[in-house]
């Protein structure tokens, strides 16, 4: 492992997508939790597939080459990354935890509410799984719901919501592998969904209810926010990619260039077809030349949108959400966001107001207009959530990964003897 000057103030988040592995190095400001960019890299890597490594030595050279164009475009050097971790290798769910105050002055303390948290993850989980984030939805003081900040509040009865993430232990440790084998210690693993959810949907959004949907390059991402916490998380193994495919498929052509003219041509809905141009490119042998129509892509394209939104759609009636996000309606992110015509493609589908997450100018600070796109959300919203000052239970925000399972399971046998 490469040996790193560490510069403790900087941070850096990784985000290593199917596609792309892209680092971000930020200044934070811890007085007002924010972060000034002060550059980045994102390299190509075809080491990972919808959030899992399937090539170890192949993801971990791209993630060394990311993290080091950062680190030359900044002129300083990190050791630690916060990691964005996705796929639906990840599942989620509810959970409700109850402690009771029997103290003489029942004022809450940091401790009650850890003690409430941890109630409420000592949950059955599979040996081959582990708890990635236990998100505090809100807080109850003797039967009273709706408490964001219990502590120095008096109650006997302290119950607490919670979405409680959990993780392949084995796809979550190649991906911590992976970095440690590029040269960097991981400071956190971080569902980057609720990383990109702190960076794009608003305090007014997450309370009146809203949907933040990352459609990334083969995984596609959906958090249902509502009375100011995240309530409900999804991981779907479809994306963007699947569009290139298509095309290439219909278009007789080969992947790189499917994806290209998808990039500059692609429209996902018909009330953006202008006229209907001509793109020119060549066959799958990279020599006969093709001319083809924009409305013969978009014929290819249009049935795979939708099919991406139905899914979206179907999934948020199944989990009894779809009700809930009228308010605030969708907020997209991800690469395959970017193409054009996909606001109003989700629109239609979806049903209810459709926009492009964009990161809070008051939040993220940086003079390179780049890094606020869709494709990097994930990356910026992890910088944000390094720069923030430790977030845990008391503070209503993430809690820190678990203990790994082995110390888990000794701490559980030490407390039964004790
Ligand atoms: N301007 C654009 N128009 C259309 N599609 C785009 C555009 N830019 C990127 N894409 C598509 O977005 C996808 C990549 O998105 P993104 O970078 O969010 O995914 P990823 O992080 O690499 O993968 P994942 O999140 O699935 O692990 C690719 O399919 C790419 O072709
Ligand atoms: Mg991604």
């Amino acid at each position: 492992m490469t040996k790193r000057q560490t510069k403790q103030d900087l941070v850096a988040g990784l985000d290593v997508g199917s596609g792309r592995i892209t680092c971000l190095i930020g200044a934070p400001d811890a007085s007002t939790g924010t972060v000034r960019v002060l550059g980045g890299a994102s390299v190509v890597c075809r080491g990972v597939k919808g959030g899992v490594v399937i090539n170890i030595l192949e993801a971990a050279a791209a993630a060394t080459r990311a993290v080091e164009e950062a680190e030359a475009a900044v002129g300083a050097t990190v050791s630690q990354v916060w990691l964005g971790v996705r796929g639906s290798h990840l599942q989620s769910f509810n959970n409700r935890g109850a402690f009771n105050i029997a103290r003489t002055d029942r004022e809450i303390t940091a401790a009650d509410v850890d003690s409430v948290v941890g109630s409420a993850k000592a949950i059955p989980l599979s040996s081959d799984r582990e708890i990635l984030h236990v998100v505090p939805q809100g807080f109850s003081l003797d039967r009273q719901r709706g408490v964001p900040h219990p502590v120095g509040m008096e109650a006997s009865l302290l119950e607490v919501d919670v979405h409680i993430v959990t993780a392949s232990s084995a796809h979550l440790n190649n991906i911590m592998k992976t970095v440690g084998q590029a040269g960097f210690q991981v400071v956190e693993p971080v569902y980057g969904l609720l990383a990109a959810g702190e960076l794009l949907v608003t305090p007014e959004e997450k309370e009146l209810g809203s949907v933040l949907i990352d459609l990334g390059g083969q995984s596609l991402s959906i958090g249902v926010y509502c009375e100011g916490a995240i309530k409900y998380s999804k991981e779907i193994p479809i994306g963007s990619d699947f569009i290139t495919r298509d095309l290439a498929v219909g278009l007789k052509t080969s992947i790189a260039t499917a994806d290209r003219i998808k990039i500059e041509h692609g429209i996902a809905h018909p009330s953006l077809l202008n006229g209907d141009a001509d793109v020119d490119c060549h066959g799958i042998d990279g020599r006969t030349p093709l001319r083809i129509k924009t409305s013969t892509m978009m014929g290819i394209i249009l049935p795979r949108v939708e099919e991406i939104f139905s899914v979206v759609a179907e999934d948020l009636q199944n989990s009894s959400y779809a009700d809930v996000i009228a308010p605030g309606g969708a907020i997209l992110t991800g690469g395959g966001s970017l193409m054009r015509g996909t606001i109003e493609a989700a629109h239609q589908i979806l049903g209810v107001p459709v926009r492009h997450g964009v990161p809070h100018p008051d939040m993220v600070h940086t003079e390179e207009e780049k890094w606020l796109s869709p494709v990097y959300s994930t990356a910026l919203g992890l910088l944000l959530y390094g720069a923030q000052p430790r977030w845990g239970a008391a503070e209503g925000r993430f809690l820190k990964r678990q203990k790994p399972l082995w110390l888990r399971k000794i701490s559980a046998v030490l407390q039964e003897l004790f």
